[in-house]
Formats: C-alpha cells, structure tokens, sequence
C-alpha cells in the first residue's frame, strides 16, 4: 500500500455548530466534477459514497493505513454513525473498468489521469463547500498494471460495490465550520468554462509570470505532495521541432488498427446521440461546425475502414501533418511528468491527473485554452524519444497545445460544448 499523508494521531475533531448535509454537499461536488476531461471524453471514473457500517469501517480502515479486511461484519470503524453530527464520510475514488479505453497499454495511464482529474476537481468542490480532506490514501500498484482487486476490501467486497469498479483511493472527509478553502462559485463557473480548444490560438505569446504561475504546485486534494514537473515549451526552435516532431510520428496512432477503432467508436454522428449517451465527440466538437457535404466527406475519411485502406497511401501522416500545422503556430507547449517514484505508481498516476485538473482550470481562469496532443505519447518509444528530444525530466503523461483562445468569446469558436453523463450517475453509495 501507498503510504500517504493522513492527519495527525490524537487531532481532535472541531466543533460543529450546525449538522453539515454531506449528502447535499456530494450532490453539488458531482456537478462540478461532471465537467472534468477526460481521453475520449470515456469518463472513465466512480465515486463511492461509504455510508452502509461495512463500506464505512472497510474505507476507514483503508484510510488508516490497516491492512484490507478478510471480513467486514459489524463497527463503523470511525467515531460516530455515519449519519451523526460531526461525523467524518469517506469516499472511494474508482475506474470504472467497463468504460476505459483499452486498445493501448498507455490508455491505462489516461484513465488514471483522466480519474485523478476528476477526483480533484470532486474534492476541490468539497473544499469549498467545508469538507476538507483529514486522510487520504492510495491503492498499492505500478502506473501501468491493473488495480490490486483486494483494497480497499477483501474482493468480492461490500454487497453495493460495483463489480466493474477498480479502487484508487479512499478519503477520509471532515467538515470544518467556516472552512471553505475556495469560492464554490467561482470554482463551479471555471470548471463549467473549461473546454478542449481543438481551434487555432492567437499567435500573441502566453505572458512568463503567467506560465510561471501555472506551473507552481498546487498542493490541495489529490495532488498533495504530488511529483509532477510542469515544462513549457516557448522557444521558437522547441515549437518548430515539437511541430516536426508531431508531423513524424502522430501518423503511427492514427494507423494502428486497434486504437483507431476504440477512438472511432468514440465518435458520435449527432448531436442528439451524443447527448442520450452522454459522452464521446462529435464531428463538430473535433472540428468545428461542418456543412453537410463536409460532415459526410470526414465520416468516410475517418471510418476505420477508410483508414484501413488508406494506410498505405500515406493517409495517416498526411493526418498527422495537418495536426502539426496547428501545432507550430501555438505559442506554448505544456509537458506534464511524473518525477518522483521510479518506475511511476498507479498513485503518482492519480496525482497527475489532479495537478492536470489544477493546471487545467488555472489556465481556464487566466483566458488560456487547452488543446491535448496525446497521439506522440501513446507508444512507449516514440514517448521516450520525446522525453529525450525536450529533456522532459521523469514520465511523460500529458503533452498539450496552450495559448490564448482564437476568438474573443473564450474558447467558443463554434465548436459546441461537450456532453457529460448525468451529473449523479458515477456516484453510488454503498
Ligand atoms: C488524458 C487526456 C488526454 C487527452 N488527449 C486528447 C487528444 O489527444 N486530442 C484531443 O483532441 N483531446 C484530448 N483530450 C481532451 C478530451 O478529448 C476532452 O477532455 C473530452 O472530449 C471532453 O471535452 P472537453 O474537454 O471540451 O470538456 C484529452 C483529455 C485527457 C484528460
């Protein structure tokens, strides 16, 4: 297991004046979290409400750093019922198994990345609404190996968990009265203005004390103590040759049979299929509004047959040169790395994705737009050459465009806004 951080032994719980509704504060962090990112727009993830006194004492336990329970019978494991005044609630941050991308060992680390993003961005939403993390802690594993299937509880686990669910953490949750750490309304509109921006950026450069303060760790919720360097690529000469490097290799994702096929099925013809789904991309969120003869001509040229056929004409890289244009002219490059554990644990993994979520909003909140470029970092040497090419220090686990939207309504461009599941599905109580 992970060691992590936990509160102090013998920390006294505070007062409460009032009895904080815990059900209701979960209900607007979900909200929140909704609009996270995610590879694929899958929303790969799952929070687990631990209300029932085995889910509770299990995650308890978990949280303290006890080794997972052969047995769950009885004790709430923690002071007070759960629904008493004052009492801790602890959650279950999973991956759903059931909705992760597979075709690519390196999807697994997006998925990691993409829950820890959400994971945050649910816990900054506490945080602001008075709950604050008192223990936190992280299943054992590798970044790229399966979730041990023993933690937080002795499989098969409590009667509600869902099968499908891969654990990743567990939290322990406190309310502190008059302990917000940040406007709630303020986080709810910069999480809702969020937004992939797949458009070209103003030429005009991102200013330095504004990358600097991107770059600065954040230190709340999930990304606590995580070991994410954040690299900005601004030269000229880096820019071209990121550009150029995009142009070489992006082509060798869009070939792979297997992988265009799980991206493809991502994709939706419709808005109205997009939204009774509730997640994948359209047409238009990938490139703007189309006119129907456009929409049809991309359909065939993306089909995975169409694909098939075409690879070996050079179709692929002619892609992949068509994403490097837009490349080239963006006036910043974000690197995110994993720096610490050597090899990377399914916990760095997590933090990543929170520093992701961080960095993500802190960008949004300063008029910037993000544009991920995940193609070159999806096969291990292509990955490797990257990291060696830009002396990116640790893992790789987000490369991504970052500028100043390319029209004045931030980030709009006519590319329309993406669709999520309903806020509450993800979340169950067990
Ligand atoms: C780990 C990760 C990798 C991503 N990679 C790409 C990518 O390679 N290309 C892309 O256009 N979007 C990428 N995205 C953005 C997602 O497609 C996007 O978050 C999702 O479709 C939801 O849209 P939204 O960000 O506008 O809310 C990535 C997002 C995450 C979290």
């Amino acid at each position: 297991m992970t060691a992590d951080w936990t509160e102090a032994p013998g920390t006294p719980a505070p007062a409460l004046p009032t009895e904080p509704d815990f059900g209701t504060a979960v209900g607007e962090a979900v909200r929140v979290a909704a609009r996270s990112p995610s590879s694929h727009n899958c929303q790969p993830w799952g929070v687990a409400w631990a209300r029932g006194g085995e889910a509770r004492a299990a995650a308890a336990r978990a949280v303290a750093g006890a080794a997972p329970a052969t047995a769950y019978a009885g004790g709430n494991g923690a002071a007070g019922g759960p629904g008493a005044p004052g009492a801790d609630q602890y959650l279950v941050l999973a991956l759903d198994r059931e909705r992760r991308l597979r075709a690519l060992p390196a999807l697994h680390v997006e998925m990691l990345v993409s829950c820890g993003a959400y994971g945050q961005l649910l816990l900054r939403a506490l945080g602001a609404q008075g709950w604050t993390v008192a223990g936190l802690r992280f299943a054992p594993g590798g970044l790229a190996e399966p979730s041990a299937a023993a933690w937080p509880w002795a499989a098969p686990g409590p009667a509600d968990w869902p099968r499908t669910w891969a654990p990743l953490c567990a939290a322990r949750l406190r309310h502190e009265a008059g302990g917000a750490v940040e406007d709630l309304r303020a986080l709810r509109a910069t999480a809702a203005a969020r937004r992939t921006h797949r458009a070209p950026c103003r030429p005009r450069p991102v200013a330095p004390d504004v990358l600097d303060r991107l770059a600065a760790p954040t230190d709340t919720g999930l990304a606590r103590d995580a070991d994410v360097g954040v690299l900005h690529l601004t030269s000229d000469d880096d820019r071209a040759a990121l550009a150029a490097f995009v142009a070489r290799h992006a082509g060798r994702d869009f070939s792979h049979g297997p992988a265009w096929r799980e991206t493809h099925s991502y994709l939706r013809f419709s808005a109205a299929d997009a939204a009774a789904r509730g997640d994948g991309f359209t047409l238009a969120d990938l490139f703007g509004p189309l006119s129907r003869p456009h929409e049809w001509a991309r359909r065939i040229a993306l089909a995975p047959t169409t694909m098939r056929l075409l690879r070996h004409v050079g179709y692929p890289g002619l892609l992949a040169r068509q994403l490097a244009r837009i490349v080239r002219p963006t006036p910043a490059l974000t690197v995110l790395s994993l720096t610490g554990t050597r090899p990377p644990t399914l916990a760095d993994g997590v933090k990543g994705g929170a520093r992701l979520a961080d960095y993500w909003l802190g960008a949004t909140a300063a008029g910037l737009v993000l544009h991920p470029i995940s193609a070159v970092l999806q096969h291990d040497d292509l990955r490797h050459s990257l990291e060696d090419r830009f002396r990116i220090p640790g893992r790789a686990i987000f490369l991504s465009r970052l500028g100043h939207p390319g029209t004045e309504a931030a980030g709009v461009s006519g590319f329309p806004r993406s669709h999520r599941r309903p806020a509450h599905a993800p979340l169950r109580t067990i």
